[in-house]
């Protein structure tokens, strides 16, 4: 059948162990992209940077949080930060093998808040990739949850002794470390979930990016140049 992959496996031997497994495959995966700067004066030099915004810009204020502008990626004091993300970006990138005439961060922003602080589950529009990368996280700091894109696989539920996060997902997180970076398609449902704050702890500082593609795209039926 034309068009449609079928995973055929090699059944050659089945006919002495009448069966011979050739093992599970996945299929529809969602590919994330983790990494890490391990250059600390990197992040901290960001931290300074968005704190020093805090008290220069007005930013968004929220009701227990704090976000920068949305433009960090032109602003001096950001351009070595911003050239590494759009660097690993394009790894992302390259690894799918987008084909494209070239590839850009259409915006960047950093997100302060106490430790605790929720963020509703979203999705980041107009882009193609997107990124989180965590300035400063102090302990007990929530991981960014993703939602699995097809809910409807959970619809029956059967307990499992191991549930595999390949492929029950339902979310996934990590716990984060400084320097920590997570690269995932723009359409992947994320949040953060609310826990119990924790007294005289420093903020969660989070930096995130969109990365959008230029590209006279070819695909039958679906031309378009953008
Ligand atoms: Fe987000």
């Amino acid at each position: 059948m034309a068009g449609v992959h079928i995973v055929i496996g090699d059944w050659s031997k089945s006919m002495e162990n009448k069966v011979e497994h050739a093992g599970m495959v996945g299929i529809f995966t969602t590919p994330v992209f983790l990494s890490t700067i391990v250059d600390e004066t990197i992040i901290d030099n960001a931290v300074d940077n968005v704190l020093k915004l805090k008290e220069t810009t007005p930013g968004v204020e929220r009701v227990n949080n704090w976000v920068t502008d949305d433009n960090l990626q032109t602003l001096p004091e950001f351009k070595e930060l911003a050239d590494i993300l759009l660097q690993e970006s394009k790894r992302a990138l390259d690894e799918m093998t987008v084909i494209r005439d070239s590839d850009y961060i259409t915006c960047m922003w950093a997100n302060e808040a106490p430790v605790g602080t929720a963020h509703a589950e979203h999705i980041h529009s107009n882009s193609l990739w997107s990124g989180v990368l965590y300035l400063r996280v102090p302990e007990g700091s929530s991981p960014t949850l993703f939602s699995d894109p097809r809910p409807i696989a959970n619809m029956i539920r059967p307990d499992y002794e191991n549930a595999s996060p390949y492929f029950l997902g339902a979310r996934w997180g990590q716990i984060p470390k400084k320097g920590n970076m997570i690269i995932f398609p723009s359409w992947l449902p994320h949040s953060v979930e609310t826990v119990p704050a924790i007294e005289d702890a420093e903020t969660r500082i989070v930096l995130s990016w969109n990365i959008m593609i230029r590209s006279k795209v070819q695909f039958d039926t679906a031309k378009i140049e953008y």
